[in-house]
């Protein structure tokens, strides 16, 4: 479905009195970040896909919302055929149109209670019970137009035409639940810093929407910056109440980052950081960093550079793959050796500086110069090579067309996608203590979580 056409639906459940003034302020809030709309409810996205024309659109304009109205059409099927060449089954929609269900997967996912937990939202159907060869022996559509199968192991399944259309295996709903999985990523480079993704702690603190709308920027750009945080110690902690949890690291909990006297951490200087991705020594890497700047360096220095590294390793790829794959295929030790929290460690870890997913996508740009360890676990010819690519690769994450510079003001909390989004400092000039920021980390498995929950809660729903 076209964005157009989302936002039509939209503007349509709007008119039709669906938490009108929710999705009014989500649509002004992301013409404001210039955020796309998340995908509508489930069911309703049914629905909407079916008004593709303005003739459509104009029937139903006049509907009430809190009644069910019998013109919105419904999800039926009209019939079924099996294909026992292929073991799969042809499903024709009431709306028109086909699509083929895998009888091994239809039979995997029987919603019954039986095989699914309701409340567990989990397979109960233990997997060797599973047959790969189970087929239907009867089947039928009911009057509701849904799907009823008695299969060959005995077993009876009922599929609403509703569940079965939004898992359909074309291309289209394929894509419609990547949004679910994750929102589309928006690129960019130093002309986000005239806009910064900004959001006001107060309203995160306080409103579901406000706390909606900063974890759709964070998906979407990778970094976000709340402004006008208490300039004191433990506001990550309450940050982090409404989001999920702090992710807790050999640092601690939360850590004082300022210019300390024998620091632990390279961050506990005034001097100069390269880009980089925080705690690449770590066996993963914690994947949100959050630094509340309490107090700010007044003079030159203690500004933060960003850098978009899954669009500056894709423009390396284009233009070096050769380089590219040497980074991708190239496992670099990093490693933290010292004390915090009084405990001491010696932490090391091989991760090659570009890691790729099956699909060959980049996954995440594990760059961090100052962790990297001087032994080197590749043959000697390898070497000069291996830097010559690593030291384009950081001719790229600097490029303006991926980077730009902040310096946080006193009470900003900058939240960055450590998966994806680099960070640096400009060293500053001081002996101690002019400079201070409480550092913490997330997980996007909670924030994310997060994002659909609110998502649902506020009128988006998905299953
Ligand atoms: C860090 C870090 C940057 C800064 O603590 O990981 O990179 O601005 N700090 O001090
Ligand atoms: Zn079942
Ligand atoms: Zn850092």
């Amino acid at each position: 479905m076209t964005e157009m056409a989302l936002q039509t639906a939209r503007h349509l459940l709007v008119r039709l009195g669906h938490r009108s003034w929710l999705n009014a302020r989500l649509a002004q809030a992301r013409s404001l970040a210039a955020i796309p709309a998340p995908p509508l409810p489930s069911c309703l996205n049914m629905h909407a896909r079916t008004l593709s024309s303005a003739k459509d659109i104009g029937q139903r304009e006049n509907m009430e919302m809190s009644q069910p109205h019998p013109k919105l059409p419904t999800i039926t099927v009209a019939s079924v055929s099996p294909n026992p060449s292929t073991a799969m089954l042809h499903v024709y929609w009431g709306e028109g149109g086909m699509d083929e269900f895998p009888y091994v997967w239809l039979r995997d996912n029987c919603q019954c209670s039986k095989c699914f937990h309701p409340t567990a939202f989990s397979r109960l159907m233990l997997v060797d019970t599973l047959q790969l060869s189970v087929s239907p022996t009867t089947l039928q559509v009911t009057d509701g137009g849904d799907v009823e199968i008695q299969w060959s192991d005995g077993h009876q399944s009922t599929y609403p035409a509703c569940w079965l259309q939004e898992r359909s295996f074309k291309p289209t709903q394929q894509l419609q639940h990547e949004q679910v999985f994750r929102l589309k990523r928006s690129f960019w480079g130093s002309e986000l810093a005239e806009n910064l993704p900004r959001a006001s702690f107060t309203e995160l603190m306080e409103e579901d929407m406000a706390l909606l709308k900063f974890l759709q920027q964070l998906e979407i750009l990778g970094f976000t910056v709340v402004t006008e945080a208490p300039r004191k110690i433990g506001q990550l902690e309450s940050l982090s109440k409404r989001v999920g949890y702090l992710d807790r690291t050999h640092y601690g909990e939360t850590f004082i980052v300022e210019s300390k006297p024998q620091p632990s951490n390279v961050a506990y200087t005034s001097d100069s950081i390269n880009l980089h991705s925080d705690l690449t020594y770590n066996y993963q890497k914690p994947s949100i960093q959050l630094l509340h700047c309490i107090k700010q360096f007044p003079g030159k220095g203690g500004d933060n550079m960003l850098s978009d590294s899954l669009q500056a390793a894709q423009r390396f790829r284009s233009l070096h793959p050769d380089k590219f794959l040497t980074l991708a295929n190239t496992m670099v030790e990093f490693w933290d050796k010292g004390k915090d929290n009084e405990k001491e460690f010696h932490i090391i870890n091989r991760h090659p500086i570009i890691s790729l997913d099956p699909t060959d996508d980049i996954l995440t740009v594990n760059f961090h110069h100052m962790s990297r360890h001087s032994f080197f676990n590749v043959s000697v010819e390898k070497v000069i090579p291996w830097y010559d690519a690593m030291l384009t690769l950081y001719d790229f994450l600097l490029d303006s067309k991926n980077c730009l510079h902040y310096k946080l003001k006193e009470g900003e909390i900058l939240v960055v996608d450590n998966m994806r989004v680099l960070h640096g400092r400009i060293g500053y000039k001081t002996i101690q203590g002019e400079r201070l920021l409480e550092g913490g980390y997330w997980d996007w498995t909670n924030v994310s979580s997060m994002r659909r929950i609110l998502d649902a809660k506020l009128g988006v729903t998905y299953d």
